[in-house]
C-alpha cells in the first residue's frame, strides 16, 4: 500500500505554483505507483480553521465562515481537476469525520493527564498563527515573517509535548530514512538540542471562534496545527475503519514543504506518541520555488498562478516543467525562459518529432499500419534492450522522490530513439529497397515510443493517450505496457498535428 498525502492548503490563499507543485509532484508518485501495480491512496485536502482563514472572513467582511470555506474549497478543486490530479480523497477539516477525531483525541490525552491548564504569556504572529518566546523575535518582530507580535497572557490548555524529546531524538536516530532529505533530518535533530517546550494547543474563543471546540472546555478551539495534522489519521480510517487504519496508516508518506518541518518531524510524532498511535513512514520535505531568491506565496504577492501558466503551455507541459525542473528538496527559481526551453527541446522536439516521424515513416513504407517486428540486428538489440532497463531505472528514482531525474532518463530514452532512427536512416534503406529493414526499423522505433510513452504517462497523462491512440494501442491497463514487444502488427496509426505546437 502506497499511501502519500499533501499537506492541507489554507483556503485563504488561492492555489498558486507552490500548493500545485506539492500537488502534482504526490499525484506523479501516485500514478507511478498504480503503473507499478500496487494499491494507492492519495490524499490532499484543505485547512479550514485558525486564525487565517477567520481573518480573511472578516477582512472580506463574510457573515457566514462556513460559506466562505466551502467557496475556496471548491476553487481547490476546480484547480486540482484542470491540473489532472487523481486524488483518492480531498479532506476539509470542517467535516464532521474530522472534528469528530480531533475531540476524540483531545478527550484521550485530557484524561490521560497529558494535556493540562496553565497560564500562557507569549508573543503572538497572527500571520504565521505561532506563539514565540521573546528572545526569538528579531528586532520585536516575528522572525519568520518579519510582521508585528502581539503580546498575550492568558490561561491555556497544553499538550506535554516535552516528555517526548528523548524519545524522539530516539526515535529519529534509530529511524534514519523517517525524515528526508538527511539535510532536514539533521535541521530537526538541531532544532531538538533545544529543550522542547510543551505545546499551546488552544486558543480562547473570545479571540479565535473559528475552531474545533475542545471537549472538556468549549470556551476554547482547538489550535489550528494541533487540528490540521490529525487530517492524515481521519482520512486513514481511523476510528471508523479499523481494519483499514491498521493496513494505510504506518505506511504513510508525508510531502510537505520545508517551511512546516517542525510541525511535521516534532509536533506531529509526538502527538501520535502520545496517543499511542504508529508513526507515519516517512516525512519528505521538498524546497521552495523562489522569485529572484525570494519564497513565491500571497503575502510577497509574486505568486505565480499554474492555471495561466496551463493556458500558455496546456496541462501536460506545465506539469512536466515543474516535475522536471525542481531537485527534490532544494529549492528552485521560477524562470518563464525555461518553461519555453523545456517545452522546445524535451516536448516538442524530442518526443512530439519523434511520434511525428515514427507514424508518418509508417504511413509512407508499411501502408500506415504497424509492421512486423523482423529480424533484429545489433542496433534493434541494443534499443530494445536500453528501453527494456528504462523501468526499472525509472522506479529506482521515484523511490527515492527523485521525479527529475527520473524524466531525464526518460528524456535520454528518446533521445536514444531519435539517434537510432539518425544512424539506422529508414529512408535509406526503403530508397534500397530493403523492405525488412525497414519494418524491423520501424516495429522497434514504434514500440521503443510506445514503452517509453507508458513511462511518461503519470507525468503527461493526456498527450501519452494521445500517442498511443496515434500508434494505434489502446491502453487497457490489462497487460503489461511496460512489457517489450505489445505493439500489435497491422495496428493503424493516425498521423495529425503536432503534439507539442508551436507556442505564440
Ligand atoms: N495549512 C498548513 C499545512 C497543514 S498540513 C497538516 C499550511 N498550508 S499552506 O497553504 O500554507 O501550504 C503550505 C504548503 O504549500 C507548503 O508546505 C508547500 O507544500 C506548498 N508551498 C507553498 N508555497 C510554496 C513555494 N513557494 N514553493 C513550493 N511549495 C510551497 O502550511
Amino acid at each position: 500500500m502506497f499511501y502519500i498525502t499533501t499537506p492541507i492548503y489554507y483556503v485563504n490563499d488561492a492555489p498558486h505554483l507552490g500548493h500545485a507543485y506539492t500537488t502534482i509532484l504526490a499525484d506523479v508518485l501516485a500514478r507511478y505507483h498504480r503503473l507499478r501495480g500496487e494499491p494507492v491512496y492519495f490524499l490532499t485536502g484543505v485547512d479550514e480553521h485558525g486564525q487565517k482563514v477567520q481573518n480573511a472572513v472578516r477582512k472580506n467582511a463574510i457573515t457566514d465562515p462556513q460559506a466562505y470555506v466551502d467557496e475556496m474549497a471548491e476553487r481547490f478543486k476546480t484547480t486540482w481537476k484542470r491540473l489532472n490530479i487523481a486524488y483518492d480523497d480531498f479532506i476539509r477539516t470542517t467535516e464532521p469525520r474530522h472534528v469528530r477525531v480531533v475531540q476524540q483525541v483531545l478527550q484521550q490525552l485530557w484524561d490521560a493527564g497529558l494535556i493540562y491548564r496553565g497560564e500562557y504569556q507569549g508573543w503572538y504572529c497572527v500571520s504565521d498563527e505561532r506563539f514565540w518566546t521573546e528572545k526569538d523575535l528579531v528586532d520585536g518582530c516575528c522572525p519568520d515573517c518579519g510582521r508585528p507580535v502581539e503580546h498575550i497572557a492568558e490561561d491555556n490548555y497544553f499538550f506535554q509535548m516535552s516528555r517526548y524529546q528523548d524519545w524522539l531524538v530516539d526515535y529519529i536516530e534509530r529511524n534514519p530514512d523517517f525524515i528526508q532529505p538527511a539535510f532536514r533530518r539533521n535541521e530537526v535533530l538541531g532544532f531538538l538540542r533545544r529543550p522542547l517546550a510543551d505545546l499551546c494547543i488552544s486558543r480562547s474563543a473570545s479571540r479565535l471562534s473559528w475552531g474545533i471546540p475542545l471537549p472538556f472546555a468549549p470556551d476554547y478551539v482547538t489550535y489550528v496545527w494541533f487540528d490540521a495534522l490529525l487530517n492524515y489519521v481521519t482520512a486513514a480510517g481511523f476510528g471508523v475503519d479499523e481494519d483499514r487504519f491498521a493496513a494505510q496508516w504506518p505506511q504513510a508518506l508525508h510531502l510537505i514543504g520545508k517551511d512546516i518541518l517542525i510541525t511535521h518531524a516534532v509536533y506531529w510524532p509526538t502527538m501520535l506518541q502520545a496517543a499511542g498511535l504508529p508513526q507515519p513512514r516517512r516525512i519528505f520535505a521538498h524546497g521552495w520555488w523562489v522569485i529572484g531568491g525570494t519564497k513565491m506565496g500571497k503575502s510577497l504577492g509574486n505568486a505565480v498562478s499554474p492555471l495561466d501558466l496551463v493556458d500558455i503551455y496546456g496541462v501536460d507541459a506545465f506539469r512536466y516543467f515543474i516535475m522536471r525542473d525542481m531537485t527534490p528538496g532544494l529549492d528552485a527559481d521560477f524562470d518563464a525562459e525555461r518553461v519555453d526551453s523545456r517545452y522546445t527541446s524535451d516536448l516538442a522536439n524530442n518526443l512530439g518529432n519523434l511520434l511525428q516521424r515514427v507514424v508518418n515513416m509508417t504511413g509512407r513504407y508499411c501502408g500506415g499500419c504497424i509492421p512486423q517486428p523482423g529480424p533484429e540486428t545489433a542496433e534493434e538489440a541494443g534499443l530494445r534492450a536500453l528501453v527494456e532497463a528504462l523501468p526499472g531505472q525509472v522506479f529506482e528514482q521515484i523511490d527515492r522522490l527523485a521525479v527529475n531525474t527520473a524524466l531525464s532518463q526518460i528524456m535520454d530514452g528518446l533521445t536514444a530513439v531519435n539517434g537510432y532512427l539518425e544512424r539506422t536512416a529508414p529512408w535509406t534503406q526503403a530508397k534500397a529497397g530493403r523492405a525488412e529493414r525497414v519494418t524491423a526499423i520501424l516495429y522497434t522505433a514504434a514500440e521503443a515510443l510506445r514503452l517509453i510513452s507508458v513511462l511518461l504517462s503519470p507525468v503527461l497523462t493526456e498527450k501519452t493517450r494521445e500517442i498511443f491512440s496515434r500508434l494505434g494501442w489502446e491502453d487497457d491497463q490489462a497487460g503489461d505496457g511496460l512489457a517489450w514487444g505489445v505493439l500489435k502488427p497491422g495496428s493503424a496509426v493516425t498521423a495529425g498535428d503536432p503534439l507539442f505546437p508551436r507556442i505564440g
